[in-house]
């Protein structure tokens, strides 16, 4: 490739980077840079490029959202060295160059190649320019990462050809904002870490028995009622007796602030994918209209334990109506092709009890409670069908029969997932063995109480996505991985980071990286450049991987 015989045919728009250039800072290391996820082809060349006062970013289309790139990297190289912009005449030496080249074959790749005379960015879709602006974040010294200016004479990129590409289509993280509940502010400092990472889908898990977090207009109970519970479980779940704060607890987002982050989130190139459970995990909805429940005259409350609960939707026609409602608002606030609709942990003793629903399996000529709960499953795909989305559910959706156009997140194992694509269908990968970071990182006694579990980073990043029993098409289906974030144990934002850091790195790898160049020990070392990026920007971060040459064993028992 040669990216200096480029001939822009027109240079729509430039920025000219002035700044009272008083700053400099080297980049942390020039052979290994930190760069997480690795990217799947590297070279140093001996070049480097020095920012300076009359370095440009010059886009060579206006295409919608490479102004809006073009800006992020003005403001990564402008905050700390006093940088700031505006249109300027073009200039082709000294610069950051971004070039369309629909020839490319993936849209989320790029090409970077660094040399003293300039920067040259290579791109068939902006997404691909918005990750290699996060690969050039990443080369640049950590010091951009805060507010003040670097000292020195001026920021270095170390000389590299990058061609790079994800090995999965999904990339996800996950985080449950019912069992706690985050502000919009924090879930957009998450969204900044997927896109540092290069994740580019955030699966939002806003229902559950503990609360219910999105506003919706046809029913307003359910942020009224169901969005608070009296108190939360102190402790552990396992303690006996339970004990509880006797705080009222709750939260939610206004569909303006929906907006907002689907709006941030895809100024990341990253798709905000809701969920909204059913038919379980489904208390906080019961407990707003306890006519969605088999036996309303219960009294249904929010629930404020942990675990799993019997109340759960009730398949009758009112139901159904409810749950299309609240489809139609949710579609309206999330772009995205793909709507979860949980299906786990849904107990059958409340359909075992109610009259509706065993007449309603005799009607069907269903054979038990779990093929009334794919016909649950399958008849909400179908109404999300006709909308022109596609359901993804956790893997429970398989028993009883799996809906016909449905995407399985395998999180109890690999299994389904296997199974999943034996039948034709795709599937997610994020067992509980290698994808829930609310499992502790650490055999440390002194480590926060968490669910339980060990999941050490070493172990999520030895994850191999593809499963062996699978043919070759079948593999096709696996569409990548997902860390998950369930919350009854991280109360504040604080504590997601901890448990996240440096976990989603790792996995960030498993979904990006080629399986042949991941490699542990180099991971551990590039991660220390993005340690000292965790305290600019005051993330927490847990700190074992650091502590140790020889990192937590990987067969830790459970
Ligand atoms: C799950 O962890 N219940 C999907
Ligand atoms: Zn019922």
């Amino acid at each position: 490739m040669n990216y200096k015989s480029i001939i822009l045919p027109f240079i729509l728009f430039s920025i000219l980077v002035i700044s009272h250039l008083s700053c400099s800072e080297e980049p942390a290391s020039t052979s290994r840079p930190g760069i997480i996820p690795l990217p799947a082809e590297m070279s140093a060349n001996g070049e480097r490029f020095r920012i300076k006062a009359s370095t440009r970013i010059v886009l060579e289309s206006e295409e919608t959202g490479m102004i809006n790139i073009a800006g992020q990297l003005e403001q990564l190289i402008g905050k700390t060295a006093g940088i700031h912009y505006g249109l300027s005449s073009n200039s082709l030496r000294n610069a950051f160059i971004f070039e369309k080249d629909t020839s490319m074959a993936n849209e989320e790749s790029y090409q970077l190649l660094i040399e003293k005379e300039g920067v040259y960015i290579r791109y068939k879709h902006p997404r691909g320019a918005f990750f290699a602006v996060q690969t050039i974040r990443q080369l640049l010294p950590p010091g951009v990462e805060g507010k003040d200016r670097i000292k020195g004479r001026g920021l270095i990129l170390p000389g590299f050809e990058i061609h790079d590409q994800p090995r999965f289509p999904y990339r996800g993280m996950h985080l449950d904002v019912a069992r706690h509940f985050f502000p919009v502010e924090f879930i957009k400092r998450y969204i900044d870490l997927l896109a540092l990472y290069k994740f580019n889908h955030f699966h939002w898990h806003l229902t559950e028995d503990q609360g219910w977090r999105i506003e919706i207009k046809a029913y307003p109970e359910l942020t009224n009622t169901g969005a608070w519970r009296k108190q939360t479980l102190v402790g552990h779940y396992r303690d006996q007796p339970h004990r509880f704060d006797g705080q009222r607890y709750g939260g939610y987002y206004t569909q303006e602030e929906i907006r907002e982050v689907v709006q941030y989130a895809s100024d990341r190139y990253i798709t905000v994918i809701p969920e909204i459970e059913m038919p379980g995990h489904s208390l906080a909805a019961l407990a707003s209209y306890p006519w969605l429940g088999c036996f309303p005259e219960k009294g249904y409350e929010v629930a404020t334990t942990w675990g799993v609960f019997e109340d759960v939707f009730c398949p009758r026609e009112e139901t159904f109506e409810f749950l299309e409602n609240v489809l139609l608002e949710v579609m309206e606030l999330f772009p995205s092709s793909y709507i979860h609709i949980g299906g786990d942990e849904c107990p059958k003793t409340s359909w075992n009890k109610c009259s509706h629903c065993q007449q309603l399996i005799r009607d069907l000529r269903l054979n038990d409670e779990h093929e009334l709960q794919s016909y649950f499953i399958t008849r909400m795909e179908k109404f999300l069908n006709a909308h022109g989305r596609n359901i993804i559910g956790w893997d429970e959706i398989l028993e009883g029969g799996l809906a016909p156009n449905a995407t399985v997140m395998s999180w109890r194992g690999v299994q389904g997932g296997i199974e999943a694509a034996r039948m034709g269908h795709q599937a997610i990968m994020t067992p509980v063995s290698h994808c829930y970071f609310d499992y502790y990182q650490s055999k440390d006694s002194l480590e926060p109480l968490a669910i339980g579990g060990f999941l050490p980073v070493e172990r999520v990043y030895e994850y191999e996505p593809i499963p062996e029993e699978l043919e070759e098409a079948q593999r096709r289906l696996i569409l990548g991985v997902q860390g998950n974030v369930w919350t009854e144990y991280m109360k504040t934002p604080d504590q997601v980071e901890y448990m996240v850091l440096p976990r989603m790195p790792a996995l960030s790898e498993v979904a990006w990286t080629p399986a042949d160049l991941r490699d542990f020990s180099s991971f551990q070392e590039r991660l220390h450049n993005h340690r000292t990026r965790y305290d600019i920007l005051n993330l927490n971060y847990s700190k074992h991987i650091f502590e140790t040459t020889n990192p937590i064993s990987r067969h830790g028992n459970e």
